[in-house]
């Protein structure tokens, strides 16, 4: 489980200045849950990520990722392990001069042994599908691969959930669609938690839970259909549907139901014209 209680967090600016970017964060998120962390620019998603992650330490408050604290020394390579970030931009997150050395970097720093290494490497590269890619250097790869590179380097650490801060936003469709068919393998498979940033919301029609945040603080968590039918509280943070879930969201006032997670399978285009 990851517990936050009572979070805040201020950019220090000058002197005696501060910018409070999160502001009394509480949340409990469930092993395996599937969260659509959504809200404007600067509502404060990446400063949450980072704050789980245990990269920003809290101005107040506390941080429990599966029992471990993330700013205890003893601690917090553990709690890191449980919970890495992919971040927005590609050229962010690939670090080693080839496809496998970038998967086996967090690796290799644990400390662990080289044959074990070869053996998770070989199996991501197997289970993502990107062996014809996993000789080249990361340089020669598209923006979609190399989020796909990055987020193999993340499974190789075995994590309980994938941090996710607006991965898909730079790419195009091509690359989109690889990185949103590899994220759904994982949650649907190996059933990984998710903790999505995003403003797309088709990127996490298919979560659990969204959490809308505004200026630092949590202004609504609740089902993706919740947001849906009260439309105008997303509208109201910038946020808007798409043509397609504005039809979704009539069919689901008239009362039909619908199960938002299957909005990007096939049936749902029958279910929609039946
Ligand atoms: N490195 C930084 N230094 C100072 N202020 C920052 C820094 N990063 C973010 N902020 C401020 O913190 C707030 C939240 O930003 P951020 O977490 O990046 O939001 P989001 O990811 O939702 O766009 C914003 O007001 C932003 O200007
Ligand atoms: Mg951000």
């Amino acid at each position: 489980m990851i517990i936050l209680s009572e979070v805040e967090y201020s950019y220090p600016q000058d002197k005696n200045v501060s910018v409070k970017a999160l502001t009394e964060i509480t949340f409990k998120i469930k092993k395996g849950q599937q969260i659509g962390l959504l809200g404007p620019n600067g509502s404060g998603k990446s400063t949450l990520l980072n704050v789980i992650n245990g990269i920003l330490k809290p101005s107040k408050g506390q941080v429990n990722i599966f029992g471990l604290d993330p700013f205890n020394p003893m601690q917090k390579w553990e709690a890191k392990k449980k919970v890495p970030i992919l971040f927005q931009n590609p050229e962010n997150n690939l670090i080693a001069a080839t496809v496998k050395d970038d998967i086996a970097f967090g690796l290799e720093n644990m400390g662990i042994n080289t044959q074990e290494i070869r053996k998770r490497v070989e199996k991501i590269i197997h289970e993502l599908d990107i062996k014809k890619i996993s000789n080249r250097e990361p340089h020669q790869l598209s923006a979609g691969q190399k989020q796909l590179v990055a987020l193999s380097g993340l499974l190789a650490l075995e994590p309980e959930f994938l941090l996710l801060d607006e991965p898909g936003s730079l790419l195009d469709f091509k690359g989109w669609t690889m990185l949103k068919s590899a994220i759904d393998k994982l949650r649907i498979d190996k059933g990984l938690g998710i903790i999505w940033a995003t403003n797309n919301l088709e990127e996490v029609i298919e979560a659990d839970l969204w959490i809308l945040l505004s200026k630092g603080r949590i202004i609504k968590k609740d089902k993706p259909e919740y947001f849906i039918r009260n439309f105008e509280l997303l509208e109201e943070y910038n946020l808007y549907l798409t043509p397609d879930l504005k039809i979704a969201r009539e069919m689901i006032i008239n009362g039909k139901k619908l199960d938002l997670k299957k909005y990007w399978q096939d049936e749902w285009v029958d279910k929609l014209c039946s």
